[in-house]
């Protein structure tokens, strides 16, 4: 068999429906698993963590372990990207993200017009050892932010509740906004092209800040920038698999459906199933999207979120997963229960 027959997510990307669907779960590497916590507090600083490639591959490995996950995502943060273009980047224990902002024309002076991959050598490295570990049907995951969403972060210098600072800077100064978006684009094409290089499977565009854009903006901002890069993308790795996934998007979900050529489209828990099936299924392979805080809950109210989603989108190609990164305070023992019921209906509806 050749390795897209042995890995149920290269299936399902490739526009087959698997029964049960293969699983993953954004942030599935993280602070509610107690191995991660524990080797996190020996790292140093998170970006130590991500830029230590053993401790990192290990990282990546652990929820595999625990779970037999269909998928490893490659242990990083979409903000090692302004890192490698010359912005300072920090993590503030507990705080989340701080970066120097980029402020107007004279901010886009102080960072880089290119990335510096070489500074990202440990990422790649990850990748690699990752490689040698995972068994043969797990797919490895790489990522990056998508343009907007990592530009909202370098603007503000940290996360807003709306990402204000990024819109109002995009309204005011389109012009230079968009030669920020620009090396964004650009940085996003060479940073893909090396992990698929380094050995990941597909990768994923993160619009964690799509959902703020109205109709125009997000035209401008979310949907031709992940077009361009798509194109890039494939020109230097034809075969490349990407997932999208604007979150929040609603109904213009459809407008980057029909504009961006990726493999497969990542819904968030707020869209309407029944558009998602007919608009989006039908086109593309679907992704998702289990409501975080019904993970969270636990009980009654995850098992119908599970059968809900299995029972809109189960009869097409679907890749089980969250609509958004799994939360901190999620009990274990909820996520077990989430994969068994998953898992467990195989038998039932086929
Ligand atoms: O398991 C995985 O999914 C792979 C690793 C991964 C992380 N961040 C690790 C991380 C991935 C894919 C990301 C993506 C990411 N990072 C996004 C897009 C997806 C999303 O969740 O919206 C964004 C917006 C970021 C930026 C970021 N990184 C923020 C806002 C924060 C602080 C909030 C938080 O959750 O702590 C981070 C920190 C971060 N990235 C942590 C992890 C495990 C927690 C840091 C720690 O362990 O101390």
């Amino acid at each position: 068999m050749t390795s897209v027959e042995n890995k149920s997510i290269l299936r399902v990307l490739a526009g087959e429906r698997c029964q049960p669907p293969p699983m993953w779960l954004m942030r599935q590497a993280g602070r509610y698993l107690p191995e991660y916590r524990a080797l996190r507090e020996k790292a140093g600083s998170f970006l130590d963590l991500c830029f230590n490639s053993e401790l990192a591959a290990e990282v990546t490995l652990q929820p595999v372990r625990r779970f037999g996950f269909d998928a490893a995502i490659l242990f990083s943060d979409i903000l090692v990207v302004p890192h490698a273009l010359g912005q300072q980047v920090s993590f503030a224990a507990g705080e989340g993200p701080r970066l120097a902002p980029v402020i107007g024309r004279d901010g886009l002076k102080t960072i880089a017009g290119k990335i510096d991959l070489e500074s990202l050598r440990a990422v790649f490295e990850t990748i690699q050892i990752v490689r040698t570990q995972l068994p043969r049907e797990v797919a490895l995951l790489g990522f990056c932010g998508a343009p907007w969403t990592v530009a909202t972060y370098m603007v503000a210098g940290c996360g807003t509740p709306d990402q204000a600072p990024a819109r109002l800077f995009a309204y005011r100064d389109p012009e230079i906004f968009g030669t920020l978006i620009d090396i964004l684009i650009e940085a996003s094409v060479d940073y893909l092209a090396a992990q698929l290089e380094a050995g990941v499977d597909a990768v994923q565009l993160f619009d964690t800040w799509a959902g703020v854009l109205g109709p125009d903006e997000f035209a401008r901002w979310c949907v031709a920038p992940a077009k361009r890069i798509v194109a890039g993308l494939r020109r230097r790795v034809p075969d490349a698999k990407i997932i999208g996934f604007p979150r929040g998007a609603g109904t213009l979900l459809k407008t980057y459906v029909e504009s961006v050529d990726v493999d497969a489209i990542g819904l968030d828990w707020m869209v309407d199933r029944g558009f998602a099936r007919d608009e989006i299924q039908r086109l593309r392979p679907v992704q998702g999207n289990v409501d975080p805080l019904a993970l969270l809950a636990g009980g009654a109210a995850l098992d119908r979120e599970v059968d809900a989603i299995l029972g809109d989108l189960g009869d097409g190609p679907l890749i089980f997963n969250l609509g958004h990164g799994i939360l901190p305070e999620t009990p274990i023992g909820h996520v077990e229960r989430m994969i068994a019921r998953v898992r467990e209906r195989r038998g039932s509806l086929t």
